[in-house]
């Protein structure tokens, strides 16, 4: 797997959502589960302005070849947000989609300056913690595609297919990047293969989780991978995430799955009633995001005039 940041660089634009059958959207019906699996992934597309601020803190925001993939990353994947919000939309789901990034934002309140300080203060206290950045970039993105592929095949709805499928081009980059940098950063180093398997196996959670809950995250998973292809699908992810030096044989995302089924052995409404009940929708803010978070004012829109 390789890549040329020069030719990304080149080449990073726009998803492109020319000849897609934006009309046909509501021919097709979306069950529950993929309409929870699309809120929730547009969600997660739409904060990642908040993971690069994670990663800017860090020591491998001096690296020149970084900041360049992550100045194109962050503009491709906020197309990938927009774009699902447009089918969302279209499919009769009604929100403002700046509203509902803000929402999110805000109701992670403190939790995110917290999360940013102890990233900062991590990285410069460990030289080689970018590598696990770099390696949960790569999970991130390659699980991210592996769920599109699933909800691909769940949905077998052909306008959602045909979106999916270019994104999924884009992911695929993006995971390609990730991979052969963490895997640039951990070989030969030992100390940051220590470093990274010991934090994968403690602190990483799946892509998604912290923006939202655990029960939201295992919703997803069993939605998507409780049966026979999902589970090998992730099986077949951790393993080539456990071709990076250092993390042989480790266990990410089935173990995420297996946890999630255990958790619905126990309380067989667990997860599922998320879909069941429909909650997608986001909590408002207490405060006023935008105003109060950002003292943006608000204006009414303006009347067009005529001349
Ligand atoms: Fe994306
Ligand atoms: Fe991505």
């Amino acid at each position: 797997m390789s890549f040329s940041i020069e030719r990304y660089k080149e080449e990073s634009k726009k998803v492109d959502v020319t000849g897609i059958a934006w009309d046909d959207v509501t021919r097709h019906p979306l069950s529950k589960g993929d309409l929870f699996c699309l809120h929730y992934m547009m969600d997660i597309e739409n904060h990642v302005p908040l993971y690069l601020s994670h990663l800017l803190v860090t020591r491998a925001c001096m690296d020149p070849i970084l900041t360049a993939f992550l100045a194109c990353w962050n503009y491709e994947e906020l197309w990938h947000g927009e774009n699902i919000g447009r089918l969302l939309n279209l499919y009769g789901i009604e929100f403002d989609t700046q509203d509902r990034i803000a929402n999110v934002r805000a109701n992670l309140g403190f939790q995110n300056s917290v999360s940013l300080m102890s990233t900062m203060a991590g990285s410069w206290l460990l030289k080689d913690f970018s590598a696990v950045y770099l390696t949960i970039g790569a999970i991130n993105e390659l699980s991210t595609l592996t769920g599109y592929g699933a909800l691909i095949r769940k949905s077998g709805h052909p306008v959602l297919k045909d979106l999916l499928s270019r994104i999924i081009k884009d992911e695929r980059r993006h995971y390609a990047f990730y991979y052969n940098s963490a895997k640039e950063w951990l070989t030969a180093n030992e100390r940051a293969q220590r470093i990274d398997r010991w934090m994968l196996n403690r602190v990483w959670v799946p892509v998604g989780q912290g923006v939202k809950t655990q029960e939201e995250v295992d919703a997803l998973a069993m939605y998507l991978f409780d049966d026979e292809q999902g589970e090998e699908d992730l099986l077949e992810l951790d393993a080539k995430i456990g071709k990076l030096p250092g993390l042989s044989g480790i266990k990410l995302m089935s173990k995420a799955l297996y946890s999630a089924r255990e958790r619905v052995r126990r309380d067989p409404r667990w997860a599922w009633r998320r879909i069941d009940n429909e909650e997608w929708a986001i909590k408002p803010a207490k405060k006023s995001p935008v105003g109060q978070l950002t003292t943006r004012k608000l204006t009414e829109p303006q009347e067009a005039t005529t001349s």
